[in-house]
């Protein structure tokens, strides 16, 4: 797994890496979010756990598992509770909605929510906020006291 610069998550963030996971530069993942690598066989004969050898053998759970790298790019946002399976990459700059669950993957500058995800439209410059809103803004850093 590698993680770039300047990342954050939230409580509840899972990662089944069982193939590789890569995450850029500047992302940030809400509460609760899962990244899956990992999938099973359709047809339960192939699925099922069988009991663990004695000796140890390539396969040594005897299930078969399947699995498929995740990419995310720089600067996403994943929203909570979103799920993300595996093979998919998020391209640079996306955003994906509150409780998604994303099947494929997404281009980049893109917003995309639902299950499965959807791209609903680009993200643009359009929708930066307006710059004097930060006048009032107060450093969470700092308490109330501090401020006075
Ligand atoms: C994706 C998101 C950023 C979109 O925000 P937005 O552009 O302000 O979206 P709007 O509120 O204008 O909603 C636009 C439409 O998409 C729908 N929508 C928004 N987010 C959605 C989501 N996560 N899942 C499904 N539909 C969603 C809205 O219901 C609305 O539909 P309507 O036009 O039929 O009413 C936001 O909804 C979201 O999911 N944020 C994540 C919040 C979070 O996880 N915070 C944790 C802190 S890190």
């Amino acid at each position: 797994m590698h993680i770039g610069k300047n990342f954050y998550c939230g409580p509840g963030f899972t990662v089944l890496d069982h193939a590789k996971v890569t995450i850029g530069d500047n992302v940030m993942i809400a509460p609760h979010v899962s990244l899956l690598t990992a999938y099973h066989p359709k047809h339960y004969t192939q699925r099922i756990v069988r009991k663990m050898p004695d000796t140890f053998e390539p396969h040594g759970r005897g299930d078969y598992e399947l699995i498929s790298p995740i990419t995310i790019g720089n600067n996403v946002w994943i929203g909570s509770s979103a799920i993300v399976l595996p093979g998919v990459s998020i391209g640079d700059n996306s955003i994906i909605g509150a409780g998604s669950v994303v099947t494929r993957s997404v281009p980049t500058d893109s917003l995309a929510i639902g299950s499965p995800a959807k791209v609903v439209r680009t993200i643009t410059e359009d929708d930066l906020l307006p710059e004097n809103m930060w006048e009032d803004f107060v450093p969470l850093t700092k308490t109330k006291n501090q401020n006075k």
